[in-house]
């Protein structure tokens, strides 16, 4: 009896197992991809047992199909006092008292990425229009879960509808997962294994729980606008306002990604739209890149970054970043 319940168990287990495996975190595809690819290097991010649902589930941005329609800003009269554009620039280096510049986050179980790359940039954009004195994360856990005209919270959002709240609601301070640092931090666990059930009914709260002393209403900071960028405003933009979001298509290799600058391999399939901050770009043995920091835990990639092929609209990249300007009083 015993042992045919065993047996019984263990085919259970087995065929869970063998419908869980999801192809291309396999180590037999991650040589294979590294055979193929010749300006970036795959390795391990994910335990090869890693659920295709979480996978796709931390893909949140609307922001590629969505950037067609605009608004999009061409022109500032403060571009006019750049002199040249550098070959390479790095954010954290030229703004080295925003410490939040180079900070890796963590999602978590949740396709708050759109929450991410905006609130992130936002909050280093701030830092630099006032000279460092305000230096702390703003809160993804108010844009992700307040913000109804965004999108879906953990389910997916529009970046360029999270900069026109930052302009009509305005943004609280919030720092990272199990912190007390500023208004509202992140509520969201990272996801360590596979128990950690998907983020439901969480609930939009209008009081501070981090640091209670903290005034909610008075504690939320504005942007002017919320605009797009095209493809040559995007240095300029970042040289004088800071780091941008930047929404692009996410294919299975990209979860693989270590180091280099990535390139889309040829047989890599589509799984669906990831937002990102850009703090940089550069040249790498003569490709072009962007430099991008994730929230994908620093475990994911190069300590949390990426680099990916600049100027050929690599994965829709180029032509889907969006940004605003803070305003300081
Ligand atoms: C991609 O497809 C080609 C043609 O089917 C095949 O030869 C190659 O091994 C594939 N590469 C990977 C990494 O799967
Ligand atoms: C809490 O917020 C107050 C008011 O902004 C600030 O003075 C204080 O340093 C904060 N405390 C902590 C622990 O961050």
């Amino acid at each position: 009896m015993m042992a045919r319940f065993l047996m019984l168990l263990s085919v259970i287990l087995l065929s869970a197992y063998l419908t869980e495996q999801v192809h291309f975190l396999q180590p037999e595809y991650i040589k294979k991809l590294n055979k193929e690819i010749s300006t970036w290097e795959a390795g391990e991010n994910f335990p090869p047992d890693t659920p295709i649902e979480y996978l796709k589930g931390l893909l949140g941005s609307h922001g590629v199909e969505a950037a067609a329609k605009g608004p999009f800003k061409t022109k500032d009269y403060n571009y006019n006092s750049l002199h040249h554009i550098p070959e390479s620039f790095d954010a954290r280096k030229k703004w080295k008292r925003c410490k939040t510049i180079g900070v890796i986050r963590d999602q978590g179980n949740c396709g708050s990425c759109w929450a991410f790359g905006t609130s992130g940039a936002f909050s280093d954009r701030l830092c630099i229009a006032t000279d460092g004195e305000f230096d702390e994360l703003l809160s993804v856990e108010e844009l992700t879960f307040c913000c109804h005209s965004c999108g879906n919270g953990c389910h997916g959002g529009y970046p360029i509808m999270a900069w026109d709240y930052f302009s009509t609601n305005g943004l609280v301070t919030g720092g990272g997962y199990d912190s007390q640092q500023g208004c509202l931090p992140y509520y969201v666990p990272p996801y360590l294994d596979d128990d950690v059930p998907e983020e439901r009914n969480h609930r939009c709260v209008e009081k501070c729980y981090g640091n209670t002393t903290i005034d909610f209403k008075e504690d939320h900071r504005y942007t002017s606008d919320a605009y797009y960028l095209t493809p040559d405003s995007i240095q300029e933009e970042v040289l004088v306002y800071g780091p941008v979001e930047a929404s692009f298509k996410v294919y299975n290799d990209f979860f693989n990604y270590k180091s280099g600058v990535y390139v889309k391999s040829a047989n890599a399939t589509y799984l669906g739209g990831h937002a990102v901050k850009l703090i940089g770009w550069g040249v790498e043995n003569e490709t072009p890149y962007w430099l991008l920091v994730n929230s994908w835990n620093e475990n994911w990639g190069d300590q949390g970054t990426f680099k990916i092929r600049r100027g050929t609209n690599e994965c829709g990249i180029d032509k889907s970043m969006t940004a605003g300007v803070p305003v300081i009083d």
